[in-house]
């Protein structure tokens, strides 16, 4: 993963690095480093593991100062988090690089580079990139070919920006596979690994491709190809603006962020109304619907994202009635695939720059998929503008790492394009019914925000414990495993989700007293099938929380807890479970006193296989 940001300027640009990290903190926080070529044209740098707090603290007791800089926030994959490990990495306090990716045959690289002479200070896969330039350079005195010759052996996918004491009025940068994007100033230039980094500086961008060797002065910018031929960048006008997410009252950013729901889902379901309306009037060569033309649908994403897009299979399954499969984006990647006629692709990715997802829509392109469609929470993506047809959902910008708002505004997505599916395939039409439900969205979260106290309960008995079951039916087996994800990443405490009538097959085993047992239990269809499986963990001595969404359907006794959710529609129903799972996960992580927003070892955007 990791964040890298540049930037040069006529005056110190070290505060607009830091600004940028602090930005890109969500692609990783382990540590954080600036390099920067000084007024004697000096090298330096500062790099510390831990947050970018830590590192803007070191600038203020031992400052630097330069107006050419590079920036890197890592989240490790060679080498621990610690301070010789974090970037920038020198080669003979000349050269100094950032680098976001995976070097795969860094080892072969590495000893070609300690046959040479050059010493390794760091377990990374990075530092070789340093070395390798600083070699080369010193064999011709000429950066891009030296970077041609990098790109010509390194295998995996990088974004790097590199900056030499004997060239101090330039920065370099090239990629493959991870993105970068460069913001034109006037007398400025920058480049970071995502435009919202940059939108305070400038709205004119140019996205660097596979290949391309960005050459930036102050006043000039050259695209280099694999070649050495130069030209011109292309330059997009972008309308963003600056994100200034800030707590307000609340102490943590996933709180501020499950609270926010109410209007993020009534504001999703708003746009997404007329962006579907464009998809449904699209017609095809042949002038047939193209909607209608659809006969199966693929969908594709990791973690929360995956989650739901299986809750959207059960709905196009009952409600569209056509073929739909669901698999993780880092699978489908390396499966063999078999692509039937007229399938939608749909990836689902909140940040819209997760590896795993972004490598399954180039295949899914490449094996010639009918259409390819994201559903993403950030319109300047890579995956947003990589798909043929994009649906952004409204949740404003989400800093915490654990999804939540991001997750239900996804469902209100999926939920539309069913119904929108659903009209034209000429299925039973329930938009008309279901407009009431909708535009009740936001008061019916709410009421399930006031629920907290009751949920807090049960967070205080868990944050005891050290593992958890949850257990769900039908579309709510989903909304079960995007809980126990919850749990896990914010609380650590291992969590495990079961479609319930599975419990017996094998699970069962694990229940005692100790093991608390989630039950999501709706009034719908399954309800007696669920009181069955609940009285089959009472009678081995398990404890039971239940979660419902009617009074009086299940009995409290001393292994039975009940929460009563507001009754709702079923298609509403994996939503406002949701909501009371994150409430749950948030209050066990407090009480345990976990890092809620950045919880140890994730990033919130994974730009890394
Ligand atoms: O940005 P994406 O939606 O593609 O991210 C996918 C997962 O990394 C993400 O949903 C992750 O599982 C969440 N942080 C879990 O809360």
């Amino acid at each position: 993963m990791c964040g890298i940001f540049g930037a040069i300027a006529k005056t110190n640009v070290v505060t607009i690095i830091t600004a940028g990290l602090e930005k890109l903190s969500y692609r990783g926080y382990d540590s954080a480093g600036i390099a920067v070529i000084d007024d004697h044209q000096q090298l330096k740098r500062r790099r510390l593991s831990g947050k970018i707090e830590n590192l803007i603290e070191c600038l203020k007791a031992d400052p630097l100062s330069g107006d050419l800089a590079i920036g890197h926030t890592r989240w490790a994959t060679h080498g621990e988090p610690i301070e010789k490990n974090a970037h920038p990495h020198f080669s003979e306090n000349e050269i100094a690089i950032v680098h976001n990716g995976i070097i795969e045959n860094y080892l072969v690289l590495k000893n070609e580079l300690l046959q040479q002479g050059f010493i390794f200070t760091s377990d990374t896969d990075s530092e070789l990139i340093a070395h390798f330039l600083q070699a080369q350079f010193k064999l011709h005195g000429d950066m891009i070919l030296s970077i041609r010759r990098l790109m010509g052996r390194m295998k995996g996918s990088y974004a790097i920006l590199a900056i030499h004491k004997k060239l101090p009025h330039q920065l370099y940068a090239f990629k493959k596979g991870s993105p970068l994007i460069i913001g034109h100033g006037t007398n400025e230039n920058f480049i970071s690994s995502d435009i919202l980094s940059l939108c305070a500086y400038t709205d004119q961008f140019s996205y660097l491709n596979d290949g391309d060797i960005a050459e930036i002065k102050i006043n000039k910018i050259g695209i280099y190809d694999t070649y050495g031929n130069e030209t011109e960048p292309d330059k997009v006008k972008v309308d963003c603006q600056p994100s200034h997410s800030t707590k307000n009252e609340f102490p943590h950013f996933m709180l501020k962020e499950i609270y926010e729901q109410p209007e993020a889902c009534k504001a999703t379901i708003d746009d997404c109304r007329i962006a579907i309306k464009l998809l449904s009037d699209l017609k095809t060569k042949n002038n047939l619907s193209l909607l209608k033309s659809i006969k199966r649908i693929c969908i594709v994403g990791c973690g929360t994202s995956y989650h739901a897009g299986l809750v959207a299979k059960s709905w196009i399954e009952k409600i569209v009635m056509i073929p739909c499969t669901v698999e993780v984006a880092s699978e489908f990647r390396y499966q063999p695939t078999i692509v039937e006629p007229q399938t939608l692709f749909i990836s689902i990715s909140q940040s819209g720059e997760t590896a795993d997802t972004m490598g399954a829509l180039r295949k899914a392109k490449k094996l010639g998929y009918f259409l390819t469609l994201a559903i993403g929470n950030v319109l300047q993506s890579t995956i947003m503008r990589e798909s043929d047809y994009h649906l952004l959902t409204a949740a404003g910008p989400e800093i915490s790492v654990a999804s939540t708002k991001a997750f239900t505004t996804q469902l209100m997505v999926l939920l539309s394009l069913t119904l929108e599916l659903a009209k034209a395939h000429r299925r039973i039409d329930l938009s008309a019914q279901f407009h009431k439900e909708l535009a009740n969205i936001s008061l019916s979260i709410k009421q399930v925000l006031s629920t907290e106290n009751d949920l807090i309960k049960i967070a205080q008995y868990l944050s005891q414990k050290n593992q958890v079951m949850l257990l769900g039916r039908g579309q709510l087996v989903a909304i079960a495993l995007e809980g126990a994800l919850k749990m896990k990443e914010i609380s650590y405490i291992h969590t495990q989700a079961y479609p319930a009538g599975e419990l017996k097959h094998g699970s069962m085993a694990l229940i005692d007293k100790n093991l608390p047992v989630l039950v999501l239990a709706p009034r719908d269809a399954m309800v007696d099938k669920m009181k069955s499986n609940i009285s089959e963990i009472t009678a081995r001595g398990g404890n039971v929380i239940v979660i419902t969404n009617k009074n009086d359907l299940f009995q409290e006794s001393e292994q039975i807890k009940v929460i009563v959710l507001p009754a709702s529609h079923f298609l509403l129903t994996p939503i406002l479970f949701t909501i009371a799972l994150q409430l749950i996960a948030y209050h066990v992580a407090f009480l345990k006193g976990t890092d809620i927003d950045q919880p140890r070892n994730l990033a919130k955007s994974v730009t890394v296989e």
